[in-house]
């Protein structure tokens, strides 16, 4: 007897749990999560891009699914990411708060940065002077293409001295170790611009932001020396990742497609001709080399799942109620590969962004920035370094697939960011006499 109301109240408890933990009203249909563990078992970790995709082939563009105990909303195909993201940018551009990468991230508690801060006024004006400082200092503007030319003289030299088989490393294993280095030098960097600074000429960003904490005094502002921090450790891991490894991609798929590299190799040296050097204007004399390099981030799919949203109010999304609160994810891939949006959803090929001109279009589903006030504050300078750098290095050099490396394997590294597989590549002098 003791026995049987034992296992009654145990299967009353385990019943209790399995429905307690359902979703709420009218809320984006998925699979029945587990208690505690949500869905994770149904989602590889390591991998989840193919499991969103066959969830989404049963539930549709818009389903959900609990990461533990919290449910999350996938979105897929513009459709509905421009509805939540664009359209509905006030209810949907908030961030997850109290997250173990909130505190990894951030140098000290109160100061979120800009990537991790919930939508509020203090991120809108850490944003915006962010921005706006960062132009000031050249970013999308002839002064930054002088210092991407600087850097890239430099990367040559080391080319065209050394041997022609090199190593491509994977720049980021480490990351969470690095955070501590990477605040380490945070406050060295602070130390010694408050010995240098001279109040009113600043030098850089940091002395901006300095400045601008002394004009705001004492008054109860977003602006601190810990925020300054953070906002550097954001500048530093959105802006440093993404683009080394979308150059990585672009060198994979260019060694592999030789022909597509010719092709780009022609119409670099028709436009240059005798000019010392590329300009990031030059790009719309160059359609084909800016077909390869979004054809390139199309496929490479950057920042596949995005950076979380969350709903900073209870809204609704095409047709579905979501409650305040709510984690916002972006498959980034069901836009970038969506059937419809592109005459090769699923193949590599630039005839992606040309016309039947063969001039330069790009389609709407091209998103690797994101869209809305999120958006990536750092796209108008990714695009004159992936520019710039491809350009440079396509005129002076070759590159190769060496004859022992076997055959390619175009499958990324699945991450935060992704990466291609480890590779080598063999680089040859072009013979640059007849431009
Ligand atoms: C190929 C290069 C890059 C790609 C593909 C990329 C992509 C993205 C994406 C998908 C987001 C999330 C947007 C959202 O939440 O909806 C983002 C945010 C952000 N990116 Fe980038 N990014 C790149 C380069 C850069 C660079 C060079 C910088 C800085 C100099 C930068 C700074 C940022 C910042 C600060 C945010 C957060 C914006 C916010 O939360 O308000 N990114 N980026």
């Amino acid at each position: 007897m003791f026995v049987t109301v034992v296992l009654f109240f145990l299967a009353t408890l385990l019943f209790w749990f399995i429905f307690s933990s359902g979703r709420p009203e009218n809320f984006p249909p998925g699979p029945q999560p587990l208690p505690i563990l949500g869905n994770l078992l149904e989602v590889n970790l390591e991998n989840p891009i193919a499991g969103l995709e066959t969830l989404a082939k049963r539930y549709g563009n818009i389903y959900s699914i609990f990461m533990g105990p919290r449910p999350a909303v996938i979105l897929n195909g513009i459709e509905a990411i421009k509805e939540a993201l664009v359209n509905k940018a006030a209810d949907f551009s908030g961030r997850p708060q109290g997250q173990m990468v909130n505190h990894a991230i951030q140098i000290k508690e109160n100061a979120p940065g800009i990537i991790l801060a919930d939508y509020n006024s203090n991120w809108k004006e850490q944003r915006r002077f962010g921005l706006m400082t960062l132009r000031n200092f050249g970013l999308g503007k002839q002064s930054m293409e002088q210092r991407i030319l600087g850097e890239l003289q430099h990367i040559t030299n080391i080319l065209e001295q050394s041997v022609v088989v090199r190593k491509l490393p994977l720049p980021f294993q480490q990351a969470f170790k690095l955070f501590k280095i990477a605040r380490e030098i945070y406050h060295e960097k602070l130390d010694e611009s408050k010995k240098t600074r001279m109040s009113g000429t600043p030098q850089h960003f940091i002395d901006c932001y300095l400045d601008e904490v002394d004009k705001r005094g004492n008054e109860a502002s977003s602006f601190s020396e810990n925020q300054l921090g953070s906002i550097l450790l954001d500048l530093h891991f959105a802006g440093t990742d993404t683009t080394a490894n979308t150059i990585l991609f672009i060198f994979f798929y260019l060694m592999n497609y030789p022909e597509i590299q010719e092709r780009c190799q022609q119409e670099i040296d028709d436009v240059l001709q005798g000019k010392d050097q590329a300009c990031f204007e030059d790009r719309h004399q160059m359609p084909y080399v800016q077909a390869v390099i979004h054809e390139i981030q199309r496929v490479a799919n950057m920042v596949p799942l995005g950076v979380a949203h969350c709903s900073s109010k209870d809204t609704e999304l095409m047709g579905f109620s979501i409650p305040k609160g709510t984690i916002v994810i972006v498959n980034m891939k069901s836009v970038l590969a969506e059937e419809g949006q592109w005459k090769f959803p699923h193949e590599f090929n630039p005839e992606n962004f040309l016309n039947n001109q063969g001039e330069f279009v790009k389609p709407e589903a091209f998103i690797p920035f994101s869209v809305g006030p999120r958006m990536c504050v750092g796209e108008n300078l990714a695009r004159m370094e992936l520019f710039l750098i491809t350009v440079s290095l396509l005129r002076k050099f070759k590159f190769i697939w060496p004859e022992d490396a076997g055959e390619p394997d175009f499958t990324p590294v699945y991450g935060v960011t992704q990466t291609p597989k480890p590779f080598r590549m063999k680089i040859k002098l072009r013979d640059t006499t007849r431009v």
